[in-house]
């Protein structure tokens, strides 16, 4: 995720905008600039790779100036390289603008400031943001990036200056974080604490639509109509480290509540809420191409894997295609039957995983067509892969994936519905009522994370369990597969998941008193049969946790206890019904005393077979 720092005030702005730029490396980064007011003119300087690398441009020629803005960048549109680097200038150079977020609607403002003769030198959704300042300059700073506010669309935390006003620093959030920091004679910007609390500890926190202009003397807030807002000023009391995880314990507990923020970024430019439709410009796929693909394989390893099996039901059931889902370590071995008509989706949050990587070699030898689903632009996936999709969940830092997963299954999700419009399986309506139900999800998965204290009290009641069995079927067992690996990776309980109609072959012997079983049972097709075996469990006196919709009470007459989840689509509950699981294995980690964030023996990057 990107990172943004500014400075303005009586020192030179350079080193803080180094420093605080370091204090944000945690969030992830590939490449890093700062653009500083050397006298009346604006200087910017920016490169991709680490902050040493632009330490190493600079080494001796500081900017020399106390007013500047810093940026480091996380990819999102245009690949990792000096040009689509911040800060972002018009031609004169006279605007310049830092961005964290998604411009959504960044290609119809470019193509009418293309018309209008600006030159665009990178390929990010961004610069058309420095541009508009140029083009909407009215002689006034402020309102000039009012307008700028009226145009663009998306999700963004903007830090703005001008040569024309050069005493101050505007800035603007939507959906992005942006604190500000307040000193004497000094004032800070950024996106995260940690950025500035070496300087000062008085801060505040930029809400939705606030528009700050911050000088050497003091900030002022308002809203676009020009009304004032007055900001309760706290004093931050966190050391570093707990800033940098955003006053979290962990990344994990921090990465699982910016799911509602993920999710929406992913859905970006992609669910048309106007028309209600899912489109994929970076696709562009059409009915005669998708009518030729006959196969398709999912292949990933570990979570993306789980994200891959909630695929397959995805894509067979709304765009009638049959899928195979494959572990990556044999997909690549087992001689896999594939042609041109073959699509093979692999699926990797970090993009390098070595398994998945050769897997993808194998089926473009073998002639398929494949799609790289990651969440890191530039990638060896993204790299490699004739087309990609990238998830838009952030950096995840903690080795146990969790909003990069619920961003796979929403990606796939949304793919199938694209998918199956185009193959024509699946009706305009229902498409639509798919596309309303993922327009609320944000906004749902916000208000599951605020209920949480049931969840806490059943983990901590089962953290000394030896065992625990997750059951659901279709999409239910996808999820349950997740839940189960979510527990043993972070908990060291032995958790597995079956497919519930299956326990009777085998597992069932396990099931005895006291052992808690976790049914999800949010699938109407195949509602009574979880239940019956949910009944089967309860019967050999197992401790049985159920899963379900808001207003569900027939769960309540068979279950222990019954955590409930937002009601929705069936499609959509995977996004949800997840949750739960990754908070249950959480609280469990923790209770037990185990390092959360690195679970023993494992890594998060599995760069070697
Ligand atoms: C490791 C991580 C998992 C991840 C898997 C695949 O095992 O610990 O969280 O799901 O690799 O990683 P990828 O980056 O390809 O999604």
């Amino acid at each position: 995720m990107c990172g943004i720092v500014g400075y303005i005030g009586k020192e030179q702005a350079a080193p803080f905008l180094l420093d605080g730029m370091s204090k944000l490396e945690y969030r992830g980064y590939d490449s890093a600039g700062i653009a500083v007011m050397e006298g009346s003119k604006i200087r910017l300087e920016k490169c991709v790779g680490r902050l040493d690398a632009l330490r190493a441009k600079i080494a001796g020629d500081m900017p020399v100036g106390t007013i500047g803005i810093g940026h480091t960048r996380w990819a999102t549109h245009g690949r990792p390289c000096d040009r689509n680097s911040h800060p972002h200038a018009d031609e004169s150079g006279k605007f310049v603008v830092v961005h964290n977020g998604i411009i959504e609607n960044y290609l119809v403002i470019k193509e009418e400031l293309l018309a209008k003769g600006h030159v665009f030198l990178s390929e990010t959704d961004t610069e058309v943001v420095s541009h508009l300042m140029a083009e909407l300059w009215d002689g006034d700073f402020e309102s000039t990036v009012k307008k700028i506010l009226k145009v663009i669309k998306g999700s963004y935390s903007l830090v703005f200056m001008t040569e024309h006003e050069p005493g101050k620093i505007i800035c603007t959030k939507k959906d992005n974080p942006l604190v500000i920091g307040l000193g004497e004679g000094e004032n800070f910007i950024a996106s995260d604490i940690p950025a500035i609390i070496s300087r000062t500890r008085r801060t505040f926190i930029m809400s939705d639509g606030e528009i700050a202009t911050v000088t050497a003397d003091g900030v002022w807030v308002q809203d676009i109509n020009g009304t004032p807002i007055s900001k309760k000023v706290f004093v931050v009391n966190w050391n570093a480290e707990a800033a940098e995880k955003g006053g979290f314990e962990h990344f994990m507990l921090k990465e699982i509540y910016e799911q509602p923020k993920a999710i929406r970024d992913t859905m970006t430019g992609r669910v048309d809420k106007e028309n209600e439709t899912i489109t994929f410009p970076e696709l562009n796929w059409t009915s005669e191409g998708m009518a030729q693909i006959n196969k398709i394989f999912i292949v990933a390893c570990g979570t993306a894997y789980h994200a891959g099996i909630v695929g397959k039901y995805y894509l067979e059931q709304l765009a009638r295609v049959p899928v195979e889902v494959d572990i990556a370590s044999e997909f690549r071995y087992r001689s896999p039957l594939i042609d041109s008509n073959t699509l093979c989706i692999v699926i990797s949050q970090s993009g390098e995983t070595s398994d998945t990587l050769a897997a993808l070699r194998e089926a473009k030898k073998l002639g398929a067509r494949t799609l790289g689903v990651t969440n890191v632009v530039g990638s060896a996936v993204a790299r490699e892969a004739d087309q990609v999709v990238y998830t838009y969940a952030g950096p995840e830092i903690a080795v146990a994936s969790t909003k990069a997963y619920t961003t796979q299954i929403l990606a796939m999700l949304m793919l199938a519905i694209y998918v199956g419009r185009l193959r024509n399986t699946l009706a305009e309506d229902r498409a639509k009522e798919l596309v309303r139900g993922l327009g609320m999800v944000p906004e749902q998965v916000h208000e599951l994370l605020e209920n949480v204290d049931q969840i806490k009290v059943f983990a901590r009641q089962y953290a000394s369990c030896e065992d625990a069995f997750f059951l659901g079927r279709s999409l239910d067992y996808a999820v349950a597969l997740e839940g189960a690996l979510k527990l043993k990776e972070i908990s060291y309980i032995h958790a597995e998941a079956y497919a519930a109609g299956e326990l009777k072959h085998g597992t069932l012997a396990l099931i005895v008193e006291g052992v808690p079983v976790i049914v999800l049972a949010t699938q109407s097709d195949v509602y009574d049969k979880t239940v019956s075996n949910l009944q089967e469990v309860k019967a050999r006196e197992a401790v049985v946790i159920a899963i379900g919709f808001v207003g569900d009470e027939n769960l309540k007459k068979y279950a222990d206890s019954v955590i409930y989840i937002p009601k929705t689509d069936k499609y959509i509950a995977p996004l949800m019904a997840v949750l739960p699981l990754q908070l249950l294995a959480y609280y469990a980690a923790l209770t037990r005393g185990c390092d959360v964030d690195k679970p023993r023996n494992l890594a998060k990057s599995v760069t070697v077979e």
